[in-house]
């Protein structure tokens, strides 16, 4: 007989038919003469109610059944008599694939804090909690290649062993063959990576905007969906050393553009879940986050703010409040800056543009005032920054001047400066943090809970 899924079994059920399900079994209660075991494999949220009349089963059977244990179970398909679900399987046959010893189990109990979930990340996916924010992120992983596909953007796959910092800000994990205790040196002493494994100094890739714009050039454009490394010491609930970013890259659009495109991106991405992940989003609300639906709903149904750094930089002076980091113009905003405009000035999401050039990446795009660069920084509530972007400076002169200015190794970058050189042209993208979208998606509160095996400071477990 073919397995059925229970999701399949709950939303057309055939009542009458003989079904085969297997799954883990999440409780079982009853008593001498009728078990009832509440069966989950994965597919849904909720489980299937299995009803075992113990004049067919033995005791010592169904002794085993407990919770954790995997079964396969085939039975008749019935509705049911109880409250809280509207078909049951009347079981014929039970088969025990794993037991599950009750004694050593560590997720028999529910109420488990989320550290203790972390440290069993093997098995977190069993809860409730876990198992609705992982299809979450499958579904909104979907979602994103739709989005694009949808629009004609190309999925572009940059390198993630790479020679360069993207972003300049030199927070790389290096990529080395060479022995750590006897690396061979040159005359001056110095590690000889000409005989490492590329020939140069590698690294874990920042981001893969550089390249994703070499693809823009000439494909019009594309989107990158990736995982990206860095090696920050930040120990928040919104750092992650390891995490998947979406960085789509395309011709011809400017600022104005590239906002449009976020706010519409996002929107899409939300509007997808309520339509595709209601139950797992009504389990979340009612357990993590009471709040959870009804900010989605907000997000979905009012445009974003949008403002310029230099008249959020004067709200937030103005603000009666005391800052942890001193607030001025010239200085990057902090997490509790960018959550005060959100949750507190605006009450909605809010895009930050022409940012200081002193305090953004080399490649963006100069204003005419000689100050600010024409990045995009987009904020959430509850989250802070959730996309970061710009135009891109596509003068070959003012970019050099630029990297130039910066001390950045323009020998390094003569590929990306070609394409300046070659045909440029105006263009734009933007940065997409997926765990961060998952985050305000599912109202988990640490970034470590919306990813299958974070990766964090003296954290590499799994
Ligand atoms: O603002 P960031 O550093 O921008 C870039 O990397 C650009 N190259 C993007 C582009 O224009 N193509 O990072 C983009 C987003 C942030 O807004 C944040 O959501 C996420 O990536 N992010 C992180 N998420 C988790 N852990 C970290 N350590 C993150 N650093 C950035
Ligand atoms: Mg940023």
């Amino acid at each position: 007989m073919e397995r059925k899924k229970v999701k399949e079994l709950l939303s057309g059920p055939v009542i009458g038919e003989e079904v085969l399900v297997k799954g883990w079994v999440r409780t079982r209660r009853g008593n001498k003469n009728i078990s009832f075991i509440a069966l989950n494999d994965g597919s849904t949220i909720n489980n299937i109610q299995v009803v075992a009349d113990m004049s067919r089963f033995d005791e010592s059977q169904l002794r085993d059944i407990t919770t954790g244990a995997c079964i396969a179970v085939t039975g008749i398909l019935v509705e049911s008599q109880g409250q809280g679900q509207n078909v049951e399987i009347n079981a014929n046959s039970i088969e025990l694939y794993g037991k599950c010893d009750q004694e050593t189990y560590p997720l028999q109990k529910k109420g488990h804090s989320m550290e203790f979930l972390r440290e069993h990340a093997h098995l977190r996916f069993r809860t409730n909690t876990f198992s609705a924010v992982f299809r979450i992120r499958h579904a909104m992983a979907f979602a994103i290649h739709k989005y694009f596909n949808d629009k004609g953007f190309f999925y572009l796959h940059t390198p993630i062993i790479t020679g360069s910092d993207a972003e300049g800000a030199g927070e790389m994990f290096r990529v080395t063959t060479l022995e750590p205790g006897n690396p061979p040196r040159n005359e001056q002493g110095e590690i000889d990576y000409t005989r490492d494994f590329f020939g140069k100094p590698t690294n874990l890739t920042v981001s893969g905007q550089l390249e994703g714009e070499l693809g823009a050039l000439a494909l019009g454009e594309i989107y990158t969906f990736g995982p990206t490394f860095r090696a920050e010491n930040s120990n928040t609930p919104r750092h992650l050393a390891e995490f998947w970013m979406i960085e789509p890259e395309m011709a011809f659009y400017d600022l104005k553009d590239n906002m449009d495109l976020a706010e519409d991106f996002l929107k899409y991405l939300i509007r997808y879940a309520l339509d595709n992940c209601s139950d797992d989003l009504k389990f979340l609300n009612s357990m993590i986050d009471k709040g959870l639906l009804e900010r989605l709903n907000f997000v979905v149904s009012n445009e974003f703010v949008r403002l310029t750094y230099t008249e959020a930089v004067g709200i937030l002076t103005s603000a009666s409040r005391k800052w942890e980091f001193p607030v001025g113009w010239g200085r990057d905003l902090q997490a509790e800056h960018e959550r005060y405009l959100v949750e507190e000035h605006f009450k909605r999401p809010v895009i930050l543009i022409n940012y200081p050039k002193e305090i953004k990446a080399f490649y963006m795009k100069q204003n005419d005032d000689g100050k600010t660069v024409k990045a995009m920084d987009v904020l959430f509530p509850g989250i802070g920054e959730i996309i970061g972007g710009s135009q891109r400076e596509e003068d070959y002169g003012k970019l050099m001047n630029r990297i130039q200015e910066l001390g950045l190794p323009e020998k390094d970058l003569w590929w990306y400066l070609e394409t300046r050189k070659f045909g440029t042209a105006p263009h734009s993208g933007f940065g997409l943090g997926f765990e961060r979208m998952i985050l305000f998606m599912t109202g988990m509160s640490n970034i470590r809970d919306v990813i299958p095996f974070p990766r964090t400071p003296r954290n590499a477990e799994f």
